[in-house]
């Protein structure tokens, strides 16, 4: 079986790439030096040549506030690359996975979120994503969507990677980082996102997924419970509120993975049991 996986430059992509290739044909694109997926033509030809059983993207832009100061180029990278890519492949009767996000819910309900929810971003990017799902289900039959909350993973690139970010200002004798107590979600690692896809994508029920670790944390608790297992002293992450940022977020959003269980017998660890794994990259 033939795959083609974009965005392998980037902390997702890196991973679903790394677990992949272990047992398929994989493709790499790495990045828009490899393929620009906003130009259409561009990614028609590069399908066309492969011929892939399965696409399975996760380039995008993900920073809540870089989107909310340049929408365009959001909408550009992650609805416009989307439907390029659910055009092409169904052209060729090419399965594809598509990458979504938590970030197309509201965090107004006060329980995990299922699949069905309804959908209510918050921000640019939150509906750029929202978008992106909507022309996956118009162009291509054949697809998954894969909801994601807050990842976690120790490949991709270091300078943007929020845990090699804590850990060299720690290393740098700063204390007194913040992060926040009021955003919650159930943090996840990339490599239990690459094996859930690796079931998933075989199949043929097709839909929309969540995929997620199980428990929660808000940020504070989460970068806490690193930094304390990095084995720096904890009372240097300091609890902060959101307050007032470009973009708006969402406050709590926890991806529900019943469905994934009940679908294809997939049982999600908890992130605590995911990062200790993890950081093991990180010494
Ligand atoms: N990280 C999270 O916490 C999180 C949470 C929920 C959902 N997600 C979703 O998960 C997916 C992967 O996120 P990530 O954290 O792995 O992102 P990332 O580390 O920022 O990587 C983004 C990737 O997209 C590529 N890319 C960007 N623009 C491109 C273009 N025009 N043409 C081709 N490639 C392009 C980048 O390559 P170059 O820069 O080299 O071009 C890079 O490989 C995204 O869809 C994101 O929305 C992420």
């Amino acid at each position: 079986m033939k795959i083609i996986v974009d965005g392998v430059n980037g902390l997702l992509g890196s991973d679903i790439y790394e677990v992949l290739k272990r047992n398929y044909d994989v493709i790499p694109i790495y990045g828009q030096k490899d393929v620009d997926l906003t130009d259409y033509k561009a990614v028609k030809q590069f399908v066309q040549k492969n011929k892939p059983d399965i696409f399975i993207h996760c380039a995008g832009l993900k920073d809540v506030d870089v989107a909310q100061k340049d929408p365009l180029t959001t909408y550009n990278i992650n609805t416009l690359a989307t439907r390029n890519i659910a055009v092409t492949t169904a052209a060729i009767k090419s399965k594809m996975v598509h990458i979504s996000s938590a970030a197309v819910f509201d965090g107004s309900l006060d329980r995990p979120y299922c699949e069905f929810d309804i959908t209510n971003p918050v921000n640019i990017y939150g509906h750029s994503k929202y978008l992106a799902e909507n022309e996956v289900k118009i162009y291509n039959n054949h697809s998954f969507i894969i909801r994601v909350p807050l990842l976690f993973g120790h490949n991709g690139r270091k300078e943007t990677n929020p845990i090699y970010k804590m850990k060299k200002r720690l290393e740098n004798g700063e204390s007194d980082l913040l992060y926040t107590t009021d955003q919650i979600s159930n943090p996840t690692y990339t490599v239990d996102v690459a094996k859930a896809i690796e079931i998933i994508m075989i199949t043929d029920a097709y839909g929309t997924y969540n995929v997620g670790n199980s428990g929660e944390a808000s940020r504070y608790d989460y970068f806490k419970y690193i930094a304390e297992k990095m084995g720096f002293d904890g009372t240097r992450i300091k609890p902060t509120l959101m307050g007032v940022k470009l973009a708006p977020r969402e406050k709590k959003v926890v991806l529900d993975t019943s469905l994934i269980k009940k679908a294809f017998n997939i049982e999600m660890r908890s992130w605590q049991d995911a990062m200790e794994e993890c950081l093991n990259y990180f010494e």
